[in-house]
């Protein structure tokens, strides 16, 4: 995943993960890095930040809590994406029904949830270059329900309505400045993803 590809097809793009310090994210960041692109990873925990950095080099990173409502503007502030991945989520609280609290049963609602509503927002409002494509990454579960860990699926489904009324309510500018919001779900492996992103653009 780190060798630089031949083809290098994200070459000039600014891609921007929030999340990509581990797990998926940070697949997504050696992918798009491989492929040629500027890429800056956000996550909250610097010490894996800084080595995700070592790791692969040229990759930019920066801390914050994602779901701040402030985060926006900071990581636009550093890089303006052409691509932007909103990856990051919460691991959901495994119980029964009965023994969730709202406080378990509610944490994807928010950080995932919260993540995506304040980056389309931002994506929708502060005038990203023509063309800008929003991610936000999705489940299975939120097609069929996953019973043991509370109120995720249904959070991960939101995720998929959030894109849908992001994507028309930049419709009508979208001959200008504005952005495409899509979602995509954890069934494509982030190199799939990339290889349908780099044909997109
Ligand atoms: N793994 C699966 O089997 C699976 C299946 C279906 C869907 N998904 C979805 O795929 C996405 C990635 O999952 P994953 O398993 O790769 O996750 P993961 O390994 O737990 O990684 C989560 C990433 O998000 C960052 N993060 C979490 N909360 C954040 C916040 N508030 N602000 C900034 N960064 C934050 C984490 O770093 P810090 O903790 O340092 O902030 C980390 O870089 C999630 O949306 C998940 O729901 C995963």
């Amino acid at each position: 995943m780190n060798e630089l590809s031949k083809a290098q097809r994200l070459r000039g793009k600014n891609v921007v993960v929030i999340g990509g310090s581990r797990g998926l994210g940070k697949s997504i960041v050696a992918a798009t890095h491989a492929e040629g692109a500027r890429v800056l990873a956000v996550a909250r925990r610097e010490q894996s930040l800084r080595q995700l950095a070592a790791e692969i080099p040229g990759v930019r990173v920066l801390a914050l809590d994602a779901a701040d409502e402030g985060a926006p503007a900071q990581v636009f502030e550093m890089l303006l994406p052409d691509i932007l991945v909103v990856c990051a989520g919460a691991l959901p609280h495994m119980a029964p029904l009965v023994e969730q609290s709202w406080e378990q049963f509610s944490r994807n609602w928010n950080s995932d949830v919260k993540m995506s509503l304040l980056f389309s927002q931002a994506a929708l409002t502060i005038p990203l270059p023509a063309g800008t494509t929003i991610m936000l990454i999705s489940s299975g579960a939120a097609l069929g329900g996953s019973s043991l860990s509370g109120g995720y699926a249904g959070a991960k489904r939101t995720q998929m309505f959030l894109a849908d009324y992001a994507q028309k309510e930049s419709a009508p500018r979208e001959e200008d400045e504005h952005p495409c919001v899509v979602v995509w779900h954890m069934r494509t492996s982030a190199l799939l993803m990339m290889e349908r992103l780099a044909t997109a653009l």
